[in-house]
């Protein structure tokens, strides 16, 4: 699923932000921007003061995030503050400014043929799957997700899936199940395997992923990230390898991939 993006970049104005958790939510007014992203499709953001290039700052690219939604003119984004881009748009509060490009890439295909969707997602994974969870809600389907993160302080973040039946699994046991979100994936299929996976996390969560669902036969859709310069086609910068032979950049021809076309998940 792919909606077009308007030419060139927008300056849009952030509406509100709030602290998740261990993340940052920003929501931000785009009445230029298509009203419906298709879920899975991200975008390149930038702040429009102090990002880089100053004297002591070191110019940034933009970086690349899912939405979190997308409503009436209103985009959200979810991010937890990993290194200078996302410390910077964590400062970020009602009435400052971003540039924004998009929707990009291509997004998440619906369940056919009867199959039920299943989502399992961790950390900053979230936002994709609570944007396909709205859209098959939105059909009459309230999809069943788990989730995986850190400790109790990040599975906060869990609240944001707001239109799925989701269970936690924590890495210290802080919350919900202690071990791995692959565990509680694992339990799903056990119980009823007619259905089609759909996936965002760090990549070794998306590689057990992609795994655990080969093993079973069941499809799988996995949301990759990768390190963007451009986001539109242009570098080659986000080329993943194929196993059918050659490469797809995950900035067009994804960031959802079906994870049958790969071998293994990159770690980047
Ligand atoms: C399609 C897509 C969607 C995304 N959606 C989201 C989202 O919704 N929310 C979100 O939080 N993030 C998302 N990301 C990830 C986000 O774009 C990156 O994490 C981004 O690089 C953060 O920028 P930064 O300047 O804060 O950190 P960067 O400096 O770019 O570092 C990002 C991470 O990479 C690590 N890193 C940096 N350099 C190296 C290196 N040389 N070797 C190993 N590790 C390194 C850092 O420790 C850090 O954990 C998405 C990425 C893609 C491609
Ligand atoms: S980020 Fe430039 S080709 Fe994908």
């Amino acid at each position: 699923m792919r909606t077009l993006a308007p030419l060139g970049r927008r300056r849009v104005l952030v509406s509100r932000g709030d602290d998740v958790g261990a993340y940052r939510v920003l929501q931000v007014a785009d009445p230029q921007g298509p009203p419906l992203p298709a879920a899975g499709q991200f975008y390149m953001l930038a702040t429009v003061a102090r990002w880089g290039g100053g004297d002591d700052e070191r110019p940034y690219l933009p970086r690349a995030f899912s939405f979190l939604s997308a409503r009436r003119g209103k985009l959200s984004f979810m991010f937890e503050d990993v290194g200078p881009g996302t410390r910077r748009l964590a400062e970020l509060d009602a009435g400052e400014e971003l540039w924004l490009t998009g929707p990009l890439g291509a997004g998440f295909r619906t369940p056919h043929d009867g199959r039920r969707a299943l989502l399992a997602g961790g950390g900053v994974g979230v936002p994709p799957l609570a944007a396909l969870a709205t859209v098959l809600s939105s059909h009459g389907t309230r999809p069943t997700a788990v989730l995986g993160f850190r400790d109790e302080h990040h599975a906060a973040g869990a609240v944001l899936l707001e239109d799925a039946d989701a269970t936690v699994a924590t890495d210290d046991g802080s919350v919900g199940h202690h071990g791995l979100v692959t565990e509680l994936l694992a339990a799903e299929l056990a119980r009823d395997a007619h259905a089609v996976v759909y996936s965002c996390g760090p990549p070794g969560m998306l590689e057990a992923v992609r795994a655990l669902c080969a093993e079973h036969d069941v499809p799988a859709q996995l949301a990759l990230e990768a390190g963007m310069a451009c986001g539109f086609g242009a570098c080659y910068g986000c080329v993943v390898p194929l196993r059918e032979g050659g490469y797809v950049r995950v900035c067009v021809d994804g960031p959802v991939i079906d994870a049958a076309r790969l071998d293994g998940v990159p770690a980047h």
